[in-house]
């Protein structure tokens, strides 16, 4: 825990799948908040965590099952606000003398409501400013069990047909409990019901990103003291921020080490180590590796094997440099706050998500290094908008990611030299072609695969055997699931004729129009 300086805001978690959401939703009213598993909640860590208001998250038990969640008793007089959301509104009613009636699921006959609902005002609150101002308002509601007896204290200001306590509140003490998920898209104005709720807990809005930028630099200084720090950049946004943020703490005491495995996109290189060479004056060692990287890879076809060999590589390269660079106790990560949010997992311990794909995973321990993650507490849009406090440039923080193992998994069969420099030459009239018709912000991640086949065509008067190759748009929030992109047929016959005329090698240009699932968004 950090950023004592600010108004905070504690979220505890219950296990519902939309948490983090609450979370999005309160960084965007510019307030500090933490999610924190109910089990590692105690009225100590409470007290050091110096809430200014609480949430009581959703969550998949039941408050009428034994042994069900809880939130420690302890909260309900520790004084500040405290907003229950479906789960946490039955989890407040149980605990401060209300009942609960378990619907069909957990074994009762109350009635469960899933999916869209209305609700109808029944009385005036402050939480509820700007709602109800034309008519009914739309909520998401997802409960099995549902209050059927208020705990004393509480009156009801909102109902809709299956759940007759929706809105409810102890104004007295500034409790509010919820049936249904403010944080969800379907709850329309849902996020009204958040500025009101941190507004009447006083909340100043004070988590902005020059105070985070501020802040984080002082503490980077302060965990680095005069050692150095190494970083693996790999032109993502995540570690070009962090070490961008780290160089502005400590200088020259950073240094990255760009791992350039031969399997990168045209000018690549140059233009990552020129940037942040060049125009942010960061020392950067580029370990141009591509003979090392392309001999092992050479002959290998197996999607397997190939990311197996170039992990390892990546490693032993990345190891190599860092022990060159004397002195260095620390390496940088571009972790996350989802990647470090602890979760209720429906086993019912806490579990933690950690980024499976981690390119310098392992490392920290084998070199005694300690980690600096500078970015532990921001999601992936605010480490945009410090990209941007820090002055990277607009185009390169809006960059589509791309994957540790580049081009090797859009080059599905044997990597050879010839199909890379074929594939990076139409992936760069793809990608141009993109940025000419204004798509590339629509589009989460777009690419060209070079195909393992060869298929005959004809060019002028002659007969030509070349690749074919396919093109690959797809929108998406995280990647986890995706959509293929939907050009216009305009926009795939001009690009395939711009990459047949201006890519020798290529004669046939297909559009992968696969979701995921069932695909992946690579080919491998
Ligand atoms: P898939 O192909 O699994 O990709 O649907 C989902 C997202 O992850 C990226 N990706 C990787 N990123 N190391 C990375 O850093 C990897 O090994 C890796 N494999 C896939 C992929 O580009 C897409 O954005």
């Amino acid at each position: 825990m950090t950023h004592q300086t600010h108004d905070r805001l504690l979220i505890i978690d219950f296990g519902s799948q939309v948490t983090q959401l609450i979370a999005r939703r309160l960084r965007e009213l510019s307030v500090y908040c933490e999610i924190h598993p109910y089990q590692n909640v105690t009225m100590d860590f409470v007290a050091a965590f110096a809430p200014r208001a609480i949430i009581l998250s959703g969550g998949p038990d039941s408050v009428v099952r034994d042994g069900s969640p809880r939130a420690p008793d302890g909260i309900f007089d520790y004084g500040v606000p405290i907003l229950g959301i479906c789960y946490g509104q039955q989890v407040m009613m149980q605990q401060l003398g209300g009942l609960v009636e378990g619907g069909k699921i957990s074994g009762g006959g109350g009635t469960a409501e899933f999916g869209r609902a209305y609700v109808q005002a029944k009385g005036e609150l402050p939480l509820l400013n700007g709602w109800f101002a034309d008519g009914p308002e739309q909520v998401w509601m997802s409960h099995g069990d549902h209050v059927s007896r208020l705990a004393p204290g509480f009156d009801v200001f909102g109902t809709s047909p299956n759940a007759p306590y929706a809105i409810t509140a102890d104004t007295d003490r500034n409790f509010y409990a919820v049936q249904f998920h403010p944080e969800v898209h379907h709850t329309p104005r849902g996020a009204t019901l958040y500025e009101n709720f941190v507004k009447l807990a006083g909340f100043k809005g004070d988590w902005t990103m020059n105070a985070y930028r501020e802040e984080a630099v002082a503490k980077i200084r302060a965990q680095v003291g005069d050692k150095n720090v190494i970083c693996a950049l790999s032109g993502g946004v995540d570690s070009s921020v962090a070490a961008a943020l780290i160089h502005e703490a400590v200088g020259d005491q950073l240094t990255c080490v760009f791992v350039d495995h031969g399997l990168l996109r045209k000018n690549e290189a140059e233009e990552v180590v020129g940037m942040f060479r060049d125009h942010m004056n960061l020392q950067v060692i580029h370990a141009d590796e591509t003979e090392l990287f392309l001999g092992e890879l050479d002959g290998q076809s197996d999607p397997e094997t190939k990311r197996k060999i170039i992990g390892r590589l990546f490693i032993d390269v990345f190891q190599k440099y860092a022990d060159q660079i004397e002195g260095a106790e620390f390496l940088a990560q571009g972790t996350l706050y989802p990647d470090v949010i602890e979760s209720v997992s429906f086993s019912g311990g806490p579990s933690v998500t950690i980024k499976s794909h981690h390119n310098v995973g392992g490392l920290p321990e084998k070199m005694g290094l300690t980690l600096v993650e500078p970015l532990r507490e921001l999601f992936k849009d605010e480490v945009r908008a410090l990209g941007h406090e820090l002055g990277l440039p607009a185009h390169f923080i809006a960059r589509h990611p791309f994957p540790g193992p580049g081009l090797a998994i859009r080059c599905p069969g044997e990597i050879t030299r010839a199909k890379l420099d074929i594939l990076r030459e139409a992936d760069a009239v793809y990608i141009d072609q993109i940025r000419k018709h204004g798509l590339y912000d629509e589009i989460w991640q777009a690419f060209v695969a070079i195909l393992p086949v060869r298929t005959v065509g004809v060019m002028g008067d002659g007969r030509t055997y070349d690749y074919a190759c396919t093109m690959r748009a797809v929108t998406s929030v995280d990647g986890m699931t995706a959509d293929y992109y939907p050009f216009s047929h305009d926009f795939l016959g001009e690009t395939a004729t711009r990459i047949i005329n201006e890519v020798p090698g290529i004669n046939r240009v297909t559009y992968d129009i696969t979701s995921k699932p069932p695909g992946t968004i690579e080919w491998e």
